[in-house]
Order: C-alpha cells, then structure tokens, then sequence
C-alpha cells in the first residue's frame, strides 16, 4: 500500500512506512490509548469545511453540519467554532448542541418523527428551523408552538422525486423514500402552513441522499425545487431561505465525488441563472465533513487459514464498525506499518462478535501477522455514531490530532459502563 492509494487525505499518509495522522505516529497513538481506537484529524475536517467555504464565498450561505455523521462533543465544538450550525434530528442531538456550547439558533430541526416532547425541547430552545417532513407533523407543530405562546420557524422538505443514484437504504428523494411532502402537494402544504398562526414560513427543504457521487441529481432536485419556490411565491408565501441538504459523497474506493466547492460552482451557477444567487442558502452536509478525516486502528488477533477463506481476525468488530455489515459497505483496510516486501495473501478481517455479518472487509491482500496493526479507513462517518454494544462490548475510544498532540475526546467505554443503566431484580 502506497500513499497515492490512500483515499485522498493529506493530512493522514505514510511517513518512513509508518502510518501517520498529521504529526503522530499510529502506533504510538495505539500503544497510548489502546486498540480498537478511532482517530480523527482536526487539519482534515477543517480542510473539508474550508472547501464549502470558499465554494460560498460572497454568497449568503449557513452550513448546518448534520452531527448524526458524528456527533462527539469536541468535533461538534470544532464544527461551531468554525462558524457551523447544525442539522440535528432527536431531542438528543439538541442537547448534545448545547453541551457543546454551540449556538441554538443556527440548528435545524429534521426527521420524519420528531415527538411533541421534541418539538417543545426545540421550540424552547430557540433553535432556528423546522424542517416539517408530513402535513400531520405540521398541524402537531402548530398545536406545539401555540400552547407555548410561541411561533415556530418552518421548512417544508420536499421530495424532489430525484434518483440520488446512490445505495437503496441511503437514497431519499424518490417517491418511494418516507421522506419529505410529495413535489406535487408542496404547494398546498405551504399554503396550509401559512394560515397557521402557531407557524412561520421561513424556508424550503430538500435532501436526495447520501453518498452522492455525481453532479446531476443536485441539478436536478435545485430545479425542481426552485420551481417551487416560485410557485409558492407567487402564491403570496415568500421563501427567505432555501436549504439543499447533504449527501456529498467521499472517496472509499476509488469514488470520484466532485470537491464541495466544484459542485457549488455549478449549483451556484445555476442558482445565478435563475435568479436566485443572493437568496439565503443553507446546506446539511455530514459525511463529507468527517468522513475521510478519521481511521480505525485495529490489532490483528488471529489469522485462520482455511479452505476456501483466510480470515483475518482483528479487536474492531461490527458493533464498532457496522457500515459493510448494514450496506456491504467497503473501507480500505491498510497495514500501519507498511512493507512492500512482505508476501501478501487474500483474507477477509473480521471481528470477534459472533456473526457470520461482523465482517469489516472481504477478499483483502494483506501481508499480516499476528499482533500487527491495521487501519480501517474513512471511518470518521457513520461508525462511531453508529456503534453499538452488541457482545457486551464497550464503545471505542476516539481521539482528535491536533498536529503534534493528541486528544481523548472520549474514554473507551468499560464493561461496567455498558450495564450501568441496568438494575437486578430484587431477591425474595
Ligand atoms: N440532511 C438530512 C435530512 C439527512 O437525512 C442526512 C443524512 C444528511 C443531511 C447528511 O447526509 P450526508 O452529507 O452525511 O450524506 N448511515 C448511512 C448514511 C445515512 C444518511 C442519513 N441522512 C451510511 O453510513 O452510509
């Protein structure tokens, strides 16, 4: 494995064969705190909101980081001191905000279900946006505001009925996703919407998906939503913001997704064209903010040749890792310790927990020992967040490189820590 094959990440290469995540060594990292450990790089998120920046520049533009790609408390800190809102979908994630010390005002509020309870948390708050996904989740939203004496700020999402061209599970946008108000029924949703006096129309909402790889299916949902946006205007209903989701994929294996500021080059482009440039402009990107900045590092338990498979057994498991066994997901698997000489042989790694689906990679070349490191790679989305603790196993430690220094934003969990919600019956 060479740098080049990294997927494209600056700030975490090989240094004299040595994995590295900015200035620190991955072994050393791993011997400090431990393995399975997440590590993430501070200089590689940074890198990556700084492309949407640009891509903004001049232009009225919010970015709401959707935390539920990873939604620890420092990389939110990190996000917020940047300049970030968020995009948060649970009461939960409100209040991992306000631990954070992050501004409410610059949180939407997205997801199909959100709770009466949910709504009120929201709504005291202060945060800025609903993003309503049904009509019946409008009229609780209205009932919810006024019994507070309040008015609550709204984004209709609408479902563009565009293909994502993405995974199946992670594809929003289509007629048949639980998503969003059908194209064809959002104007007479706004019109509901602004007759209600616990509601105030602010924006529009509108997210395809994720792991998207392409330009198109942006062109197209911007389209088909600015068509609405003039419709709905028309109508009498102004439209202050206009928020186009996330979804902007990462290379995992050899992806070739625009650069956020490339795809916005276009998008604004487009916006220009239609006379939309200078409008309010919101995003909710995830993935593409974290995705590729974190690794897992992982010690090789065991190696079981056999005869149809090899396997590779390592400490990380699918309750840390669950995107291959959720999506058959691919994450490029690396020696930490790189050596272009050493005979390489075709396993699949997998972990400890007892399913055949704790898989993390399959059919990799791996020239592997016993007691080696690997790094499974762009694993800052979706995994950590994602975790569980299936097998009684405690969640990961995670730690953020800061150039020369390391930070544990969050302790391994122990065995005790997993059963502590738990109470035994009482005996007699
Ligand atoms: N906004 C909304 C309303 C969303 O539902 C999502 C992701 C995002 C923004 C952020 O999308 P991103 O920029 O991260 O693509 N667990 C899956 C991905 C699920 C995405 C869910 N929604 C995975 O590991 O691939």
């Amino acid at each position: 494995m060479t740098q080049a094959q990294l997927p494209g990440q600056p700030h975490i290469s090989y240094r004299d064969q040595v994995l590295t995540v900015e200035g620190l060594a991955s072994p050393e990292l791993a011997q400090r705190f431990g393995t399975p450990l997440f590590v993430y790089s501070k200089a590689s998120m940074l890198a990556a909101l700084a492309a949407y920046q640009r891509g903004f520049a001049g232009r009225k533009a919010q970015i709401c980081y959707a935390m539920k790609a990873n939604s620890s408390l420092a990389i939110l800190q990190l996000f917020a001191q940047a300049g970030c809102g968020f995009d948060i979908v649970s009461g939960g994630e409100l209040a991992r905000v306000q631990a954070a010390g992050a501004d409410v005002s610059k949180v939407i509020f997205s997801g199909v279900g959100k709770t009466r309870a949910e709504m009120r948390l929201a709504l005291q708050a202060g945060i800025g946006c609903f993003n309503v996904e049904s009509e019946a989740e409008l009229e609780v939203l209205n009932a919810v505001a006024l019994e507070l004496g309040t008015t609550a700020p709204v984004s209709i999402r609408v479902n563009p009925n565009v293909d994502a061209k993405t995974h199946p599970y992670i594809s929003t946008g289509l007629k048949g996703n639980k998503f969003g108000v059908a194209h064809d029924r959002a104007l007479a949703t706004y019109q509901r919407a602004a007759s209600l006096p616990g509601l105030k129309v602010v924006g529009i909402d509108c997210h395809i998906g994720s792991q998207i790889t392409q330009v198109d299916p942006y062109l197209d949902a911007m389209d088909r939503v600015l068509d609405l946006v003039e419709a709905i205007e028309r109508a009498g209903i102004p439209i202050h913001h206009i928020d186009f989701g996330g979804g902007l994929g990462i290379n995992y294996n050899g992806d070739t997704p625009p650069e956020a500021d490339a795809l916005w080059a276009q998008l604004l482009a487009k916006l220009d064209a239609r006379g939309f440039g200078q409008r309010q402009l919101m995003i909710e990107p995830g993935r593409s903010l974290v995705g590729n900045a974190g690794l897992c590092l992982t010690e090789v338990l065991y190696l079981k040749p056999g005869e149809q498979k090899n396997f590779c057994i390592v400490d990380a498991a699918m309750n840390d890792l669950p995107r291959p066994a959720m999506y058959e997901a691919y994450h490029a698997i690396v020696p930490v310790q790189a050596d272009d000489t050493a005979t390489a042989t075709s396993y699949d790694v997998v972990g400890p927990v007892c399913e055949s689906g704790d898989w993390l990679g399959r059919d990799r070349t791996l020239a592997v020992a016993q007691g080696d490191l690997l790094a499974v790679l762009s694993t800052g989305a979706y995994c950590m967040s994602m975790s569980s603790n299936y097998n009684t196993r405690g969640r990961l430690a995670e730690v953020l490189v800061d150039g020369d220094q390391a930070h544990l934003i969050r302790r391994r969990e122990t065995a005790a820590d997993t059963f502590a919600l738990e109470s035994l019956l009482p005996n007699g």
